[in-house]
């Protein structure tokens, strides 16, 4: 999703501007710009493409001046090119603005622009801001701001730059996050942390209808009412994503092999067996989980299929009512929102739109919201009562991987937890479970030790135009994200089913050219996912199967076996999260595709 960086200062303002949008590339984008203040004139340059494009132009080219812009754009409206990049400009070229988020009045706010003559040059909504404060500019830049935002319908953040007050970025933003990184005779502003952790690491988190007035020495911020107030700075410690593969050839790759790791510290830090079994040390009293006999989890893509499979821990541990929800419906739904509900939000970014204003629903209805998030102050945990961070480090490829098995982990020790709260798990009963989550590290590596088997199958079937995932039970949603992962990168159509609903319909779609990927490890459905496979081998489907270390009964259904090391039920969709995402990686490189920036996908999805 777009990103947006400024910067106030005496460094080389476009050299700061390119560096902040470099670390905001992860979010996704297709065109790029930045505009700089210089002799009493606004300079610009755009480019369409990856930021190496505008990196060599600058590079050609450089933008001198002490205030500067910079965004990362991913085309909503008008497709990608120069014309359509940010910055946008008003008719006069003495008003720069970058914006992230859907302006949804834009149609009617520009008809009545052109009516009153101004001149537009893009397709795009964001173009309608500068005219407005074009408009609206008497001699005062922060009231023709406020004056634009009060015209403007649906999520925004965007920052300012005007030859006619040129010491200064204005900024402000509604539904869209918006930070402060405050340093020493400069001040930046950006999208999220990351952009600025270079410089500083004094952060201002700006608040919906905020406007910031930001020149090098100073920032004044004004609230909804336009009452100067003060927003405390907080220290980030989060580290700076780290742009750098190793000796991996994807980010993707790099996560994948990260996890064995990145479980192990985070089992660690929740697991101490010395000590009473509380791994979280939650704001939200223990009485208050207790009583708690609802749980509505919401959250979007992969984050969603782990919210699935805490469905079936929640509700197999703590045999506690649990709804999965996916956000974008979940918040204009209505839900039925009432008695002792607990909102659990997932995200990994923490910036998901979508999710963010489930959160705001859930408050709305005065219900607690625990989130379990990856990116430490992001806007989810912030705004959520309770945070379980997974501390699976920055996840740069697009495709979810490290985070979602790191989120697995947190469900199954949340639910072990809950469990305990609600009297129904024995001490002897849950060292023991609490040890089989101690091996899943070991076992994770196990997998990836033997990566080639999968290399192998993934050569035999790179060349399929469609794909089927089935799973029951827990692994009904490894069979939804296995499904998600090879269509986000290899653009191969795939779908995932419940496996006992396949005769209802997608049965029809097996021939001899279809692959099925079938997740069958040992569990209570294992007979049931047999019975399956044979119904897809009756009608001649190639049978990918993952299934449980020593199963020697699946070889003879199945056209290639994936072993994964034995565990319990509840822990198997970590295990099977490895060679699904195996799978999906080697297609897509063997494809010849972009597999940490998949093209149209955003890391960060910022807009609904
Ligand atoms: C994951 O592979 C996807 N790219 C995507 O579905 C992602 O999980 C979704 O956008 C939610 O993001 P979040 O976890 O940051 O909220």
């Amino acid at each position: 999703m777009c990103g947006i960086v400024g910067y106030v200062g005496t460094r080389a303002t476009d050299t700061v501007l390119l560096s902040g949008l470099w670390k905001l590339e992860y979010r996704g984008y297709d065109s790029s710009g930045v505009a700089v203040i210089s002799d009493g004139e606004i300079h610009m340059k755009k480019a369409v493409g990856k930021l190496k494009v505008l990196a060599d132009i600058l590079d050609k080219e450089p933008l001198s001046g002490s205030v500067g812009i910079g965004h990362t754009r991913w085309a909503t409206h008008g497709e990608p090119s120069a014309e359509n990049a940010h910055p946008q400009m008003d008719c006069s070229n003495t008003i720069a603005v970058v914006h992230n988020g859907i302006i949804e009045n834009y149609l009617s706010l520009k008809e009545k622009l052109v009516k009153e003559k101004h001149l537009f040059r893009s397709f795009t909504d964001s173009e309608v801001i500068p005219h407005l404060i074009e408009k609206y500019y008497k001699g005062n830049l922060l009231k023709a701001v406020r004056l634009a935002m009060n015209d403007i319908e649906g999520s925004y953040a965007f920052a300012v730059i005007s030859t006619k007050e040129p010491n200064k970025i204005i900024c402000c933003k509604k539904d869209v996050p918006l930070i402060i990184g405050i340093g020493k005779n400069e001040n930046l502003i950006s999208s999220d942390t990351f952009a600025v952790l270079g410089l500083t690491r004094k952060i201002i988190f700006l608040e919906d209808y905020d406007i910031c007035v930001v020149t090098n020495d100073k920032i004044s911020i004004f609230d909804k009412d336009d009452k100067e107030v003060e927003r405390k700075p907080s220290r980030v410690n989060g580290k700076m994503i780290e742009a750098d593969k190793g000796e991996f050839p994807h980010f993707m790759l790099k996560e994948i092999y990260e996890q064995p790791k990145v479980a192990e510290k985070s089992i660690k830090r929740r697991i101490n067996h010395n000590e009473n079994f509380n791994p979280f040390d939650l704001a939200v009293s223990e009485g208050e989980f207790a009583k708690t006999s609802r749980v509505i989890i919401q959250a979007c893509g992969t984050s969603w299929h782990a919210g699935y499979v805490g469905k079936y821990l929640l509700e197999k541990f703590c045999r506690v009512h649990t709804e999965i929800d996916i956000s974008s419906e979940f918040r204009y739904r209505n839900p039925v929102l009432s008695g002792e509900t607990l909102v659990m939000a997932i995200s990994q970014s923490g910036e998901t739109a979508d999710t963010i204003a489930g959160i705001r629903e859930a408050k709305l209805a005065f219900l607690k919201v625990l989130s379990i998030v990856n990116v430490m102050g992001s806007t989810v945990a912030r705004e959520s009562d309770d945070a379980i961070y997974i501390h699976a480090g920055p996840e740069i490829g697009v495709a979810s991987t490290k985070a979602y098995t790191s989120q697995l982990i947190a469900l199954n020790l949340f639910s072990l937890y809950f469990s305990k709260l609600k009297w129904l798990i024995k001490e002897d009963e849950l060292t023991a479970k609490l040890k089989e989550i101690e091996l899943i590290p070991k076992k994770m590596q196990q997998i990836l030790d033997k990566s080639d088997e999968i290399l192998e199958i993934a050569k035999r079937f790179h060349r399929a135009r469609n794909f089927i995932f089935l799973g029951r039970g827990v692994n009904y949603p490894s069979a939804l994200e296995g499904a998600l992962k090879l269509k986000e990168i290899s653009y191969i159509h795939a779908t995932g089913y419940p496996a006992g609903e396949m005769k209802h319909g997608p049965i029809a779609l097996i021939d001899e050219h279809l692959p099925v990927v079938c997740i069958t490890p040992k569990s209570s459905v294992y007979a049931k996912m047999i019975s399956n496979m044979e119904e897809v081998k009756a009608r001649k489907g190639k049978i990918i199967a993952i299934a449980t270390e020593g199963d020697k009964e699946v070889k003879n259904v199945a056209d290639e076996v994936f072993y994964i090391p034995d565990c319990p039920e509840s822990l198997s969709p970590i295990l099977v999260a490895l060679p699904l995402q195996l799978l999906a990686y080697h297609i897509a490189v063997l494809r010849g595709l972009d597999v940490d920036k998949p093209r149209n996908l955003a890391k960060s999805v910022t807009v609904e």
